[in-house]
C-alpha cells in the first residue's frame, strides 16, 4: 500500500487539523520527479525551490511557529560535484530572490550544518541573512545545509568535552536538556511532525536527536509536486495520531 493511501482514505473536513508547532520537511524526489519527465535532475531542484517557497507560505498561512527544511545533507557531497555546486548555487539564488519577501513577512531565517567546505563568501552570506532577520518574530525557517544529524551529536559531545575539561561544565551535570543545548537548534522546540515526500520512509540522518517523538509522515509525492493538498494530507494525519512521549494516555506536548 502506498504510504500515503491510509491518509487519503478519511476525508479531511471530517478531522479538525491540530497545527504543530515545529514541523520539518525532508524534500526528497527532485531527480526523480525530473527523470520522470525526461530533464536534468538540476531541473528537479529548481522545481524543488518553487516547492518550498509554497510550503514557507502554507506554514505562514496556517500558523505554524518553526519549519526546518533539509536541503543539502552532509551525506549529499556524495552526488556528482556539478549536481553539489548546483545545489550551492540554488542556496544563494534562494536568498538573493526570497530573501527580502521573507523580511517583509516577518520570518527569521536560521541555517543550521557544518561550516566545512563552505566557501568564505557562501558563510558570510549566511551570517549576513541570519543577521538581518535576528529580531523578526514570525515563522522560524531553518535551513538544514551541509547538516547531519550524527555530525551534530558528535560536534556537541565536544564541545560538552571541552567544556568540561575547560571547567566551564561539571559531568554531574551532563543530561538531556544541557545536553540539547550545545544542539544547533538549541533555542527552538523539536519537531512535533517530520514529513517525507516521494515514498521513501527513513530519516536519513536528520535532526536524530530532536526527531525523538516527532510524528512521521510520509508522502508519496515528488517533492517538487508539493502542495498545499500533501500539506493538508500531513497535518490531517498528525492530527489523527495520539502522541504518548512513552505515557500510556495521550498528551499533549
Ligand atoms: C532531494 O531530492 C533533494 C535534495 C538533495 C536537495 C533539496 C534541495 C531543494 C529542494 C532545493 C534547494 C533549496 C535550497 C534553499 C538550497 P533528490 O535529488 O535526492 O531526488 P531523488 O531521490 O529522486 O534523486
Amino acid at each position: 500500500m502506498p504510504a500515503d493511501a491510509a491518509i487519503a482514505a478519511l476525508p479531511i473536513a471530517e478531522t479538525a487539523l491540530k497545527i504543530p508547532a515545529h514541523i520539518a520537511v525532508i524534500m526528497d524526489g527532485n531527480g526523480r520527479w525530473a527523470k520522470a519527465r525526461g530533464k536534468a535532475r538540476t531541473e528537479g531542484h529548481v522545481e524543488g525551490v518553487k516547492a518550498l517557497r509554497r510550503l514557507v507560505n502554507l506554514a505562514m498561512a496556517y500558523g505554524v511557529r518553526h519549519l526546518t527544511v533539509y536541503s543539502f545533507s552532509s551525506e549529499n557531497w556524495r552526488r556528482p560535484p556539478e549536481e553539489v555546486s548546483f545545489i550551492f548555487s540554488l542556496l544563494r539564488r534562494f536568498v538573493a530572490s526570497d530573501l527580502d519577501t521573507l523580511h517583509a513577512n516577518n520570518v527569521r531565517v536560521r541555517i543550521i550544518g557544518s561550516p566545512e567546505g563552505l566557501d568564505p563568501g557562501l558563510t558570510r552570506m549566511i551570517e549576513g541573512v541570519q543577521l538581518k532577520t535576528l529580531h523578526n518574530t514570525g515563522l522560524e525557517l531553518i535551513v538544514a545545509f551541509n547538516y547531519g544529524g550524527k555530525g551534530e551529536i558528535v560536534e556537541a559531545a565536544r564541545r560538552i568535552a571541552r567544556d568540561v575539561a575547560a571547567g566551564r561544565l561539571s559531568a554531574n551535570d551532563i543530561n538531556e536538556a544541557s545536553f540539547a543545548r550545545y544542539l544547533m537548534t538549541a533555542d527552538t522546540p523539536d519537531p512535533d511532525l517530520i514529513i517525507r515526500t516521494s515514498g521513501e520512509q527513513r530519516l536519513s540522518n536528520f535532526l536524530l536527536w530532536q526527531g525523538a517523538y516527532a510524528e512521521l509522515v510520509f508522502l508519496e509525492e515528488n517533492w517538487p509536486d508539493f502542495g498545499e493538498t500533501g500539506f493538508v494530507k500531513a497535518l490531517t494525519e498528525y492530527s489523527r495520531r495520539k502522541r504518548r512521549f512513552g505515557d500510556v494516555e495521550a498528551q499533549e506536548p
